[in-house]
């Protein structure tokens, strides 16, 4: 809207400016005179201009007793008017016309200058027409001759002749005659002229003779109507430039404007100096042309920018309503100071991310691309550019990431704001640097592995997140995508749940939901996959897989394992009911925690694996049962000796017991775990 407004506009000036720089199409009015022309008193002396015709309007130029309508004016030094016949003859009766011009003490000459050459022009047979000058010893003539061969348009001698005027032609008188008998016409001399003929100026480019023209001549009973264009030049004064800048209270070229010598006669003009435009003879006439039109294009540009820039904030705000920005911008005004997320501007998000740098990027999940960025206050922050979700989709996107705003656990990568300013939200999480479990253990470098403490310990932290989810009062929520990947490593190798894309918040009264199936193949729960129904227990499958790779270091589809051990789910339980287990544990880690410890993880992984969600264990009681492990392996590590025996409680519990002396401790440890909540 702005933009079209801004393109008339300029279109507009443009055209004022290109429509003064032409000659107007329209009959000059009075009105439009410029100066130095003008009605008496307003005029420069001798460009006195009448006004007449129907309504006074028309321009009249005035000379002794004729009066020429004035067609153009042009400040370039040109006049345009109509003049009639200067005179015709036909039989003896010769009838003199307006087009006796005596331009004498006017600031006037007859044109000779190339566009505007006027001609003297005779049309009649038999005939020599001589002009000369009367102040001047110039002079020009022609003659015409008549035969069959006379054709329309062609005026060089046949019915027609044109004699070019002598240059600072001002008064003339003419001569006529046969070829051989030439005679004064002016003043009249009785010459019985035995045939008829007509003269008159004419602009040369305006006129074409037809044969029509020599008929009406040759008719000779009317005195002729006819009109001709005629140009003449015109000039300021009798001096030359330099003469004439010498007296400046008359000097006629104003500011910005310099002075030329006419052409065709004394006196001298004005022009606008280079970059001005307009009437060099009026005080300021002469306006920066170049200035404007720049001010104009810069305006222009400005403008264009504005709009631009208008856009682009319409745009952002449009986004930023459709992703659900004010909403979430409501609940965070409501948590006041205690509000976890802030709300990014793209400006801040590209700053940090050097424009979204291909360097910056970290990787790319099945959600979107993630780069490093550093926020202005140093802090160095993982922000996710999601792929294009649909608009049904953003809900339920802002909707998590309002979850994930009031989610506060130690191992879940920290959102810290987001930007929904863009056509795709982007999120902004806290920078975890270790990269991901998935890295740590099936990594290329082959020498460093992992110890089964920290497989554990992570294992412990990814089951307590996952159980956390689960039991999270207001709306439990499904990772829905748990694998070795997004559990992400901190230096300390704490893990950090991460890539909550594709979680879903189930609620209360729902024991699952239906969605499309989505997952990681290789983690995807079988039930969910042939039932679409989506339960806690898939998160339970999946984090199950986790398990059998953190024990057996291999991947969870591996097309270097034959066909029927391809998926590690199927032949980690296939092996651990066949009692094989022991060949796909990582030799290692045995010898790090024995086989009997490992065991009761293995077993573990093995229900969480259940192919019937029902039967798999919930994650709370996975992460009872891990957290039981770890304090059991904590103690094993400090007195490998004591450890006797694996005991099941019920409820999943674990415990090791036989260890006498210290009994008093685990039944503490087993008061703890009772009574540990989960953290909210
Ligand atoms: C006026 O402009 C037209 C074309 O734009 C041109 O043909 C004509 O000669 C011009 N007349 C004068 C008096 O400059
Ligand atoms: C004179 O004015 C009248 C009405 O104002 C208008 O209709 C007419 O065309 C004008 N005539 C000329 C020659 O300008
Ligand atoms: C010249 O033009 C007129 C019309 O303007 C026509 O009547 C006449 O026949 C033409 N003459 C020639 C010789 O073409
Ligand atoms: C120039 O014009 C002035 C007044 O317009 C006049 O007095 C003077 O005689 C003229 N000079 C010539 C050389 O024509
Ligand atoms: C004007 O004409 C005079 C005399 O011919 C000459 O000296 C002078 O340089 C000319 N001035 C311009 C600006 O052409
Ligand atoms: C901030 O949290 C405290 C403690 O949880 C609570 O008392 C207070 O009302 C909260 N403030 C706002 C503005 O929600
Ligand atoms: C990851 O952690 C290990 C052990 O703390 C450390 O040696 C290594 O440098 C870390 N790597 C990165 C990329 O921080
Ligand atoms: C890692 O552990 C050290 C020592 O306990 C601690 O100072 C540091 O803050 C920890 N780093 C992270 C990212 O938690």
């Amino acid at each position: 809207m702005i933009l079209e407004l801004l393109l008339l506009l300029l279109a507009a000036s443009l055209g004022t400016y290109i429509s003064e720089a032409k000659n107007s199409s329209s009959p000059l009015t009075c009105a439009g005179i410029p100066y130095p022309f003008g009605k008496s008193g307003k005029a420069m002396k001798g460009f006195e201009i009448s006004c007449g015709g129907i309504n006074g309007t028309s321009p009249i130029l005035q000379l002794g007793k004729h009066a020429y309508q004035i067609e153009d004016i042009s400040l370039q030094g040109k006049l345009s008017i109509d003049t009639g016949v200067i005179f015709q003859s036909c039989r003896g009766d010769v009838t003199d016309g307006s087009g006796w011009i005596d331009l004498e003490g006017t600031p006037y000459t007859i044109s000779d200058t190339e566009s505007s050459k006027n001609a003297l022009t005779m049309v009649g047979c038999d005939r020599t027409v001589l002009i000369l000058g009367l102040q001047t010893i110039l002079s020009s003539g022609c003659s015409t001759f008549c035969d069959s061969s006379i054709i329309n348009g062609s005026c060089s001698g046949l019915g027609c002749c044109q004699a070019s005027i002598p240059m600072g032609l001002k008064s003339f008188s003419l001569m006529r005659g046969n070829i051989d008998n030439v005679r004064t016409i002016n003043p009249p001399v009785n010459v019985a002229d035995t045939t008829c003929f007509q003269a008159f100026f004419v602009k040369k480019s305006s006129f074409s003779f037809s044969t029509e023209m020599l008929q009406d001549v040759m008719d000779g009973d009317q005195v002729s109507q006819a009109r001709y264009p005629m140009v003449l030049d015109w000039s300021i004064g009798n001096e030359t430039c330099e003469e004439a800048g010498r007296k400046k209270e008359t000097y006629a070229c104003k500011e910005n404007s310099y002075c030329y010598n006419s052409t065709n006669g004394v006196g001298y003009r004005c022009n606008c100096n280079p970059g001005y435009d307009g009437n060099p003879y009026s005080n300021d006439g002469c306006k920066g042309v170049g200035l404007s039109l720049l001010l104009i294009i810069i305006g222009s540009l400005w403008l264009y920018w504005l709009s631009n820039k208008r856009k682009l904030i319409k745009m952002k705000a449009k986004f930023f309503e459709q992703n659900g920005g004010l909403f979430l911008q409501q609940q965070i005004l409501s948590q006041g100071s205690n509000a976890t997320l802030k709300i990014f501007s793209i400006e801040e998000l590209e700053k940090a991310t050097n424009n979204f740098n291909e360097k910056q990027i970290l990787g790319h999940g099945g959600y979107g691309t993630v780069y490093k960025g550093v926020l202005p206050s140093k802090k160095v922050v993982a922000i996710k550019k999601s792929k294009l979700v649909d608009e049904s989709q953003i809900e339920q996107f802002i909707n998590e990431i309002t979850i994930l705003s009031q989610i506060n656990h130690r191992n879940v990568v920290r959102l810290l704001g987001c930007c929904l300013e863009t056509q795709v939200p982007l999120l902004v999480y806290e920078f975890i640097s270790n990269r991901t479990l998935f890295h740590h253990i099936h990594g290329q470098t082959n020498d460093f592995s992992m110890p089964w403490e920290d497989r554990l310990r992570i294992a412990a932290e990814t089951a307590g997140v996952l159980a956390y989810l689960h039991s999270t009062t207001s709306t439990p929520i499904i990772h829905r995508d748990i694998k070795a990947t997004n559990i992400l490593l901190d230096e300390n190798y704490t893990a950090k749940v991460s890539d909550f894309g594709a979680s879903r918040s189930v609620p209360l009264d729902q024991t699952h939901i239906t969605t499309l199936v989505q997952g990681t193949l290789g983690y995807l729960d079988p039930e969910y996959f042939h039932t679409s129904q989506l339960t806690e227990k898939s998160d339970v499958y999946s984090f199950g897989v986790v398990l059998a790779e953190l024990l057996t270091r291999e991947i969870p589809i591996s097309s270097t394992r034959s066909e029927d051990q391809r998926n590690l789910a199927i032949y980690f339980t296939l092996m651990f009911d066949k009692q094989h287990l022991i060949q796909l544990i990582e030799p290692q880690i045995i010898e790090e925690a024995g086989m009997e410890h490992l065991f009761v993880v293995a077993q573990l992984a093995r229900r969480c694996l259940n192919l019937k969600g029902e039967e798999r264990p919930t994650m709370k009681e996975v992460a009872m049962e891990l957290e039981g492990l770890r304090s059991i392996f904590h103690k094993q590590q400090l007195a490998p000796q004591n450890l006797k025996k694996i005991e099941h409680l019920p409820g999943g519990i674990v415990l090791s017991v036989g260890c006498t002396e210290a009994s008093n401790q685990y039944s503490l440890e087993v008061d703890m775990l009772a009574s540990m909540d989960l953290p909210r």
